[in-house]
């Protein structure tokens, strides 16, 4: 069974208290969402494997920790994963970066694919997913089985809330696949959004409601 790690730091989760509340504005969410995934990408990475190398500093040799293998591969679920994703390459800028384009059905909730595009030699890269809101768990699957399908064997998620309901979900789909998150919330109302969550994080990220 994957690990779900609830990143309990007081500065995010004062960060995201913030980003909760409907009258924060969109400038104030997407500066906040930056600053998060800042942190956020410093948890979801540390497992990342090491190696040392010989160094000369001004005293002596030593040999000092690096990060061992290919670059990350960073997989944004669109469009709400480019929020998450923007800050995490500027603490991890070599990092390879794909897109997975899915909508969600209003009707049927089921994801529905529109784009997907990915870096090279998945399998030799830790590929980590990102998308704010772990919902039902459908699209996150979804995206997951095609990134699988393109050679994926070492994926972790990375989200800022989730809803017990997508863990199970995920769980039980892809038990392999660690989660990292800000906040587990109650449950999911009946049009699949997290409560109390924070509404929908696209259109507060992107001002479009
Ligand atoms: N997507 C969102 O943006 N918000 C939710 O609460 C659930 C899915």
């Amino acid at each position: 069974m994957s690990h779900v790690i609830v990143v309990d730091h007081p500065l995010v989760q004062h960060k995201l208290t913030l980003m909760r509340e409907a009258d924060t504005s969109t400038a104030s969410f997407r500066q906040l969402l930056r600053e998060i995934s800042l942190l956020l990408a410093y948890e979801v990475t540390r497992t990342l494997p090491m190696t040392t190398k010989r160094i000369v500093t001004p005293l002596e040799p030593m040999d000092a920790p690096m990060i061992e293998g290919k670059k990350l591969a960073l997989i944004s679920i669109l469009r709400a994963g480019n929020g998450l994703l923007d800050g995490i390459l500027e603490l991890v800028p070599a990092a390879r970066v794909g897109f997975v384009g899915l909508y969600r059905d209003p009707d049927t909730l089921q994801p529905v694919q529109y784009y997907f595009k990915v870096p090279q030699s998945l399998e030799d890269r830790m590929t980590i997913v990102v998308d704010p809101m772990l919902a039902t768990g459908n699209s996150s699957v979804a995206a997951i089985d095609l990134l699988k399908k393109a050679g994926a064997t070492n994926i972790r998620f990375l989200c800022l809330l989730a809803a017990p309901e997508g863990i199970k979900r995920m769980q039980e789909a892809h038990p392999d696949v660690d989660i990292v998150t800000a906040a587990i919330d109650s449950h999911l109302n009946d049009h699949g959004y997290i409560v109390p969550g924070l509404g929908d994080a696209g259109d507060r990220m992107f001002g479009t409601k």
